[in-house]
């Protein structure tokens, strides 16, 4: 690491967890309670997430609460809108969920709403979101600061590929369940603030971002809720190298292809999307046919703010 991307790299400082938090690991009885209450209300399926939104510039009262129910059961929901939705209706959904801040990042438009589409050439060609390639399991904005933290994030698909483009959204409370219920030393592992390091972006011997060090899961201060930080790509990311968290590591890998995890896998139709509070989300590979005009087009926003509980 040179000099100057030492002095840039920017480091996920620990937050101490208060001790009544149920993600603190010695409040065995508040995880407990937390854990217990969370199990019992977490829907079997994607469908029960479904809810129908008719003008989603301006959600009316019951369908927001319905969304937002979703969301405080398994942290996600999963709407459809009929009408005709551009990039303006998308800020004035979120605002309605409470979302305000837009993360405005390398590839947004103007707006803070990137158009998800295949990119022929171009800079935004070299991020995998604007290829039909597959996108592995990851949580929006892992290489953002702790100040830039992606806690809601919004997909809603204009039109759909000719084949794939099939999402798996897993709420990553679940997972954590499983990890500490299994060990709580993964959970540990996964807390260290040195978890989890994302090399510099470096482009024509430029930083466009420096490295970001963070831990997987943190304790969102002003909500207390659970934050996951995590990719799944082994390619330019670097685990801390102790055993505990080369075994957490290895255990989220093995979860996730294990099948015995709740994840949801959905195609969103043209008219649908999902609003969540950052779940682990992946996307399988597509192909788009332009001969039929069938060329998949998903507006993705990310937001700093959680969804609105009330
Ligand atoms: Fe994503």
């Amino acid at each position: 690491m040179t000099a100057v991307q030492h002095a840039t790299r920017e480091r996920r400082t620990a937050t101490s967890i208060p001790t009544d938090s149920p993600f603190h690991l010695e409040n065995a009885e508040g995880y407990r309670r937390w854990r217990d209450a969370k199990l019992a209300r977490f829907p079997a399926s994607a469908d029960t997430l479904r809810v129908d939104v008719d003008n989603i510039e301006h959600p009316t009262t019951a369908e927001r609460a319905a969304l937002r129910e979703q969301v405080r059961k398994a942290n996600m929901a999963v709407y459809h809108c009929a009408r005709a939705v551009d990039r303006e209706s998308i800020a004035r959904f979120g605002e309605a969920l409470g979302l305000r801040r837009l993360d405005e990042h390398l590839c947004t438009e103007e707006d803070g709403i990137s158009e998800l589409r295949v990119s022929e050439g171009g800079s935004k060609g070299d991020y995998i979101p604007y290829t039909d390639r597959p996108l592995s399991w990851h949580c929006d904005g892992y290489y953002n600061t702790a100040e830039q933290t992606i806690r809601a994030m919004l997909l809603h698909c204009v039109a759909e590929a000719a084949e794939g483009g099939e999402n798996a959204l897993l709420d990553h409370e679940l997972l954590y369940i499983v990890l500490r219920d299994e060990s709580p030393e993964h959970v540990a592992a996964l807390m260290h603030p040195e978890t989890l390091s994302i090399p510099a972006n470096v482009k024509n011997g430029r930083e466009i971002r420096p490295e970001r060090t963070g831990p997987v899961f943190s304790v969102d201060p002003a909500s207390g809720a659970l934050h996951m930080r995590y990719t799944a790509r082994t390619r330019n990311v670097r685990w801390n190298e102790d055993a505990p968290t080369r075994a957490a590591a290895a255990r989220i890998t093995q979860l996730l292809e294990s099948g015995t995890l709740p994840i949801f896998r959905l195609r969103l139709r043209p008219g649908e999307g999902v609003v969540c509070n950052n779940v682990l989300h992946n996307r399988t590979g597509f192909r788009d046919d332009p001969a039929s005009g069938r060329q998949r087009l998903v507006y993705r926003a990310r937001f700093f703010e959680r969804v609105a509980e009330t």
